[in-house]
């Protein structure tokens, strides 16, 4: 029995060393396979052979350019330096030489550039001959460069490719010009979050393009589905191919273990939330909805608001709403916004940091928003919401469309005002005039996804279902206080962090 035991110590002992010598393997197994790879890559030039996917990803990187979709705004400049930043960090722990990465930003002072096409001239002409792909990446965008690059290797180089993760209307929409009524989810459109490609055959053909016949677009409203439209050019060009590893998912979930892109959750660079006593909320309305649409703010999100004025074409004590002596105009309020600036600055309100101006049908979570504006400062221009574009690519402008909520510091509108700026009319479009201005006066609008200048069924429920809204407009056909408390309702300030982190995932 004493020789049985024996045996027994030395069987244990030669599993406990059996599995040390497993678990030692693990954990190396990964450098080593890496480590195989390099000198794989080394040892032979496997530039384009089947067995790129495997060995060879890395020396493909070189031939991507990476254009991080970026703003100007402080803030945003941060964001998208720390994302370059990840980028080569990641690419210089694979090849000696790193692909190019490119704020969207810097590459001219054509402020247009943001809608991307009048850009692919000057793309074609510096990537076209000695690269393969572009790629497209939202500040909020994470990679994994080797996977990535992986993806990309699996599509021919050499034909026209339009990449992304694909997203489809269920019913046509107001922000697509209601296109394909008949049969709205035909047509894909990528979702910029989980980043896009063109392959340079595409990028040269579409680069010579807009330089034969200009761009006719005059209102640039959803940009991804705008971008799909014009490379889709009515059957002529390439559809939108799904590629599954271009994921919304956010990183580290056990569902982005595939994933070649994720939505970013570094921890959050914003400050606290501003306070409830840094905004001051201006809602724009007239008599005939006094009963109509200012009920439903008071049942919904005006408590939130510890300043609030509404401002109408007339005096009703109820409500209370204050006549600013602008006539009502049917469409467009430029007299009344300009009346709401003046008095912003005057001793007539509190002096706050920031200025939100909404419509009286606009729903909005002002809690989100104080934690989004702990993002910027108030001592700069900043002019925040949906951005949308006129003429773009003529010279044109940006402006901030003005249902979803436009936002100014106090700078702004200082500034705004100094520069002269006003309305050719009472009824002007308020939110292009101050976009032409802001324009001239060299001043960024910066674009957040959160604010909507319409209802959620207007977008894509794949597109919301990865971000935190900030708000919504009109109430065509829809209940506004019932859509309030599904979309808006939820207030983070019970998990405040929780709420924060959710909300700068998706406005990296
Ligand atoms: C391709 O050319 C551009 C200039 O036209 C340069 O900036 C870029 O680094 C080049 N890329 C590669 C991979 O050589
Ligand atoms: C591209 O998409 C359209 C619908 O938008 C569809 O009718 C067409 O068959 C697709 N073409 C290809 C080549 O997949
Ligand atoms: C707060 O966040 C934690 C962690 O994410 C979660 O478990 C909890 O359910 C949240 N509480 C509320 C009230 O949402």
């Amino acid at each position: 029995s004493r020789d049985t035991d024996k045996t027994k110590t030395l069987l244990n002992n030669f599993k406990r060393i059996l599995s040390l010598i497993f678990v030692f393997f693990l954990i190396h197994l990964k450098d080593k396979i890496q480590d195989f790879a390099n000198f794989f890559n080394k040892v032979i030039d496997c530039h384009d052979g089947f067995l790129s996917i495997l060995f060879c990803v890395s020396s493909d990187l070189r031939e991507i350019v990476f254009i991080i979709q970026s703003q100007s705004n402080t803030f945003h400049v941060r964001q998208a330096e720390r994302q370059k930043a990840d980028l080569l960090k990641q690419a210089h722990s694979l090849v000696e030489e790193p692909p190019v990465v490119l704020l969207l930003h810097t590459l001219s002072h054509n402020e247009g550039d943001w809608s991307i096409l009048p850009l692919l001239p000057h793309l074609s002409q510096s990537f076209g001959k000695n690269s393969s792909w572009i790629v497209f990446l939202e500040e909020e965008t994470d990679v994994k460069m080797n996977t990535l690059a992986g993806v990309l290797a699996t599509f021919d180089r050499n034909k026209e490719w339009f990449l992304g993760k694909h997203l489809h209307d269920e019913d046509s929409t107001i922000i697509h010009h209601y296109a394909f009524a008949e049969n709205p989810s035909i047509f894909k459109y990528p979702d910029f979050s989980a980043g896009w490609a063109l392959s340079i055959p595409l990028v040269v053909r579409l680069g010579n393009k807009v330089k034969q016949e200009p761009l006719k677009s005059d209102f640039t409203i959803d940009l991804k589905h705008e971008v799909a439209l014009y490379i889709w050019d009515n059957g002529k060009g390439p559809n939108l191919t799904a590629v599954p590893e271009l994921c919304t998912e956010p990183k580290d979930s056990p569902q982005a273990l595939l994933c070649a892109t994720t939505l970013s959750n570094h921890p959050t660079q914003c400050g606290k939330p501003v306070n409830k006593d840094d905004i001051f909320v201006a809602v724009k309305t007239c008599k005939k909805f006094h009963t109509e649409r200012v009920p439903v703010i008071k049942k919904t999100w005006e408590k939130e608001a510890l300043y609030l004025e509404y401002y109408s074409d007339y005096a009703d004590p109820s409500i209370p709403t204050i006549n600013l002596g602008v006539p009502n105009t049917e469409r467009g309020h430029c007299g009344k916004t300009f009346a709401i600036l003046q008095r912003f600055l005057s001793s007539a309100v509190p002096d706050t940091k920031w200025l939100v101006i909404v419509d009286d049908d606009t729903l909005i979570n002002l809690p989100r928003l104080r934690a989004l504006l702990g993002c910027y400062d108030p001592s700069e221009p900043v002019c925040l919401g949906e951005r949308y574009g006129y003429g773009l690519s003529q010279g044109g402008y940006s402006y901030i469309t003005g249902g979803g909520g436009m936002v100014f510091s106090r700078e702004a509108v200082l500034q705004l005002l100094d520069s002269g700026c006003k309305c050719y009319s009472n009824d002007a479009p308020d939110d292009m005039v101050l976009g032409m201005c802001l324009n001239a006066l060299n001043l960024p609008v910066t674009h957040s996804p959160l604010f909507h200048q319409a209802r959620p069924e207007d977008y894509s429920k794949d597109f919301l279902a990865h971000q935190v809204p900030i708000s919504f407009h009109k109430h065509w056909n829809i209940d506004p206080v019932a859509v309030f408390n599904k979309w808006l309702k939820e207030d983070f300030r019970s998990n405040a962090s929780d709420g924060l982190n959710k909300r700068t995932k998706t406005e990296l």
